[in-house]
């Protein structure tokens, strides 16, 4: 959490190229969340982020900034496509939810976390239910010979049980029905939720621990989750994932150009798109939303929204949306020069990718630098030729180039192939010259 923002984008840096703007903006806005929380508490709650809007045509890594941050940062995090708000009704689903969303995701985040810190108790719980099973109990008043002798055979069927030893034996445990994993439908109000769980505790009363006979392996991890149920403090969870949602919570808005009506409509009105945006609003400006973890204040949660606006322009929002994301970057449409780093910089480059995957049937795979060359500088002409899809073109390129070699792979078996430019050229130029088949083909 402490990252200063240098040491954020020098992390984006491994996976995606370029786009220096929008990782700076980011970083800073990420920053800021941590400053603010050392400030008092009355200025914390004067100290609003600032929502940051993300431009670029389809492919340039938009999605993908959002997504390696979330990894990175142990943040609770979301990503919705605001476009799937628009079809209100039965299958739609309220705009709220999306903090539903969040804050189930602070949870999960949450609880991991606790279980990591408590590791040791929960495996302890879990292997004393076990040994009980598999030991008979000590006799009541046995002298002190027989409780050293039953606690060196515990000892020796401790570590028999930590070794998987005995994963293959049977035994019979109670299982405890959790009612966790109610209610994880966040598109469904709390006040649902909670009619539906009152229901399933009246069908299952009486009946909520079932014997069954099950592998020791098996039980180790089923117990996990009751041992974890009985240690871990679910109150102060769900406190501390809430307080984690409201204060470092981050939302990612993708499509959201998708819900712009552009103004080549011509007056003619999109009730559905522009209704979303008023539904947007009030949680970007900061509302209470009430969620599975209580009421949810959404004042410092950060909004990073996406689009490309191709059809229609940032302006095309409501202004009183627009005004709402005052951080406007920029992400640059991709030259054969970033092309080519994206093929072999990032750590899971698509290039290694292949050669994995490759790798997997006993083949080794070579692209030759000239081949990466001429695959980038393809996948650019095809870009300007039709649509501009940003680095997805490669994806359709080296596919066309290696089909053959994927599909007969099992052939090559403990081979090395190279793959050279000549290649490329014999399999692609034909495509690339001629318009209409790129168009079909990559
Ligand atoms: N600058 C980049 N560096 C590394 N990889 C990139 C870059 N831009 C795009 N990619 C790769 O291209 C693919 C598509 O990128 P991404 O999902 O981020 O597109 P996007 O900008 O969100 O597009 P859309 O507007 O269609 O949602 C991803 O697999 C990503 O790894
Ligand atoms: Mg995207």
């Amino acid at each position: 959490m402490n990252l200063t923002p240098k040491e954020i984008v020098a992390y984006l840096n491994e996976y995606i190229i370029g786009q220096f703007e929008a990782k700076k903006a980011i970083a800073i806005a990420l920053r800021n969340r941590y400053r603010r929380m050392k400030l008092e508490k009355e200025m914390q709650d004067e100290v609003i982020p600032k929502n940051i809007l993300m431009i670029g045509s389809t492919g340039v890594g938009k999605t993908e900034i959002a997504r390696r941050l979330a990894k990175m940062m142990n943040l609770p995090f979301v990503k919705v496509e605001a476009s799937k708000y628009t079809e209100v009704g039965f299958v739609g689903r309220d705009v709220e939810s999306m903090v539903r969303d969040l804050a189930l995701a602070a949870l999960a985040l949450v609880k991991s976390e606790h279980k990591e810190k408590n590791k040791q108790a929960i495996n302890k719980y879990v292997e004393k239910i076990i040994l009980e099973k598999l030991l008979p109990p000590l006799p009541k008043g046995a002298s002190e010979d027989k409780q050293d002798a039953y606690k060196q055979s515990y000892e020796k069927m401790r570590e028999r049980l930590i070794t998987g030893d005995l994963d293959g034996l049977n035994i019979e445990v109670d299982l405890h029905q959790s009612d966790n994993d109610f209610g994880s439908d966040s598109n469904m109000p709390p006040e649902m939720i909670k009619v539906q769980e009152s229901f399933i505790k009246i069908l299952s009363a009486g009946q909520n621990s079932i014997k069954k006979e099950i592998s020791v392996k098996e039980a180790k991890e089923v117990l996990k989750i009751e041992a974890a149920d009985k240690i871990l403090n679910n109150e102060a969870i769900k406190r501390e994932a809430a307080q984690r949602t409201q204060d470092s919570g981050i939302i990612f808005i993708d499509e959201i150009d998708k819900i712009a009506v552009p103004s080549s409509a011509q007056g003619r009105q999109d009730p559905s798109k522009e209704g979303v945006q008023r539904d947007l609003l009030p949680i970007v400006e900061g509302s209470t939303v009430s969620t599975k973890l209580g009421s949810i204040n959404t004042d410092h949660i950060l909004f990073i929204a996406a689009g490309a606006f191709h059809l229609s322009k940032p302006s095309d929002l409501i202004p009183e949306l627009q005004g709402r994301f005052p951080l406007r970057v920029e992400l640059n449409s991709l030259n054969e020069d970033t092309l080519c780093k994206i093929l072999t910089q990032p750590k899971n480059s698509l290039l290694r990718q292949y050669q994995a995957l490759l790798k997997a049937e006993d083949v080794e795979l070579i692209f030759d630098d000239e081949a990466i060359k001429a695959i980038a500088k393809i996948a650019y002409a095809a870009n300007e030729k039709t649509e501009d899809i940003g680095a997805r073109r490669l994806h359709t390129i080296i596919e066309k180039v290696i089909e053959d070699i994927s599909f007969s792979a099992d052939e090559h078996k403990g081979e090395t192939i190279h793959v050279n430019a000549a290649l490329i050229h014999k399999k692609l130029d034909a495509i690339v010259e001629n318009e209409d088949s790129a168009r079909y083909i990559l």
